[in-house]
């Protein structure tokens, strides 16, 4: 039986026994942030449908592509698997001309984990009031504004690009190795402002200890319905949104990657994971769009999105 199938026995009982011990989930910026928050949450779940526990390993550094680069070299056994986002996969190739992997080449995509729109917040003493003041007051203060940020090529990065371009604005970049400690900062007044994704910034919101100006979503979130969108709020041209992916090495073996698909979608089935992800604003992708297929050609239409408008705005990794 094993040898019609043409394995190997030794490989036909790895793949069989799959997964044999702990998965090591590479989350690519620091704990706390909203990448590692999908990724546990998501996790958990897919740890009891696979009988093996996924551990999350934070490797950050240069706008996610450390820990993403790493993941791509690794061995395709199913025991290193990846939470790659927009930034990973979509902006970084625009910003890093010596990147070692290729988003749409390099990976076994396992599918879409969360939809995570993206909202413009700042420190709670912040003068303006709302969207329309936040883009008077950027214009007039630009030079002495510090924007936070996770790191070239990052979500946080990209779309703050984007929100600076629109405005007109240079203000100063400060890089975090994640929107989490970033968020730390944010709350201790000491940055100004930063695009975020909802995930890790809706309790803080909701607690009052940052100031939300818009989601750039065309529809109010159901975590944050007092917050407008950027359309509602007056700035109609800055809609952006984010999303998080698992993906595995190139070489991960298909039926390997087959029990990784499953266990993802069993997870966003799962009543208490949807419930978790949607409190903090996640959007649960759909059963069609969170196959491996359609997070492919997400990837590629994401890279083919990023690089043409990041190039505009002169964003460079320097
Ligand atoms: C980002 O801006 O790419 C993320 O917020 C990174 C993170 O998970 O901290």
């Amino acid at each position: 039986m094993v040898a019609a199938l043409g394995l190997s026995t030794g490989a036909a009982q790895a793949q069989g026994a799959y997964p044999a011990r702990p998965i090591t989930m590479i989350v690519p910026f620091a704990a706390g942030g909203p990448t590692d928050v999908v990724a546990r949450i998501v996790g958990e779940h897919m740890s009891r449908t696979l009988g093996q526990q996924i551990v999350v390993e934070n490797v950050a550094g240069a706008g996610g592509t450390t820990g993403i680069t790493r993941g791509a070299q690794a061995q395709g056994d199913g025991y290193t698997i990846m939470m790659g986002h927009m930034g990973t996969h979509g902006a970084a190739p625009a910003l890093y001309p010596n990147l070692r992997y290729d988003p749409a080449k390099d990976f076994a995509p396992i599918g879409l984990a969360a939809g995570t729109p993206i909202i413009i917040v700042a420190k709670k003493d912040f003068p303006p009031a709302d969207l329309k003041g936040f883009v008077e007051y950027s214009k007039a203060n630009a030079a002495k504004l510090n924007g936070a940020h996770a790191g070239v090529g990052s979500v946080s990065h990209s779309t703050g690009v984007l929100l600076n371009s629109i405005l007109g604005i240079k203000p100063t970049l400060v890089a975090y190795r994640g929107t989490g400690p970033a968020l730390n900062d944010l709350m201790a007044g000491t940055v100004d402002f930063m695009t975020d994704q909802i995930v890790n910034v809706a309790p803080q919101i909701q607690a009052g200890t940052i100031k939300a100006y818009a989601i750039a979503t065309p529809e109010r979130s159901p975590a944050l319905p007092d917050v407008p969108t950027t359309k509602e709020a007056g700035l109609p041209n800055y809609e952006v949104s984010a999303w998080n992916a698992i993906f595995a090495p190139k070489s991960t073996p298909k039926e390997v990657t087959a029990k990784l698909v499953d266990a993802l979608d069993k997870a966003l089935d799962d009543e208490n994971t949807r419930k978790r992800l949607v409190e903090l604003g996640g959007v649960i992708p759909s059963k069609t769009e969170r196959t491996p297929d359609a997070l492919q050609k997400l990837v590629e239409s994401e890279v083919a999105r990023w690089t043409p408008v990041l190039k505009e705005a002169g964003a460079t990794a320097q």
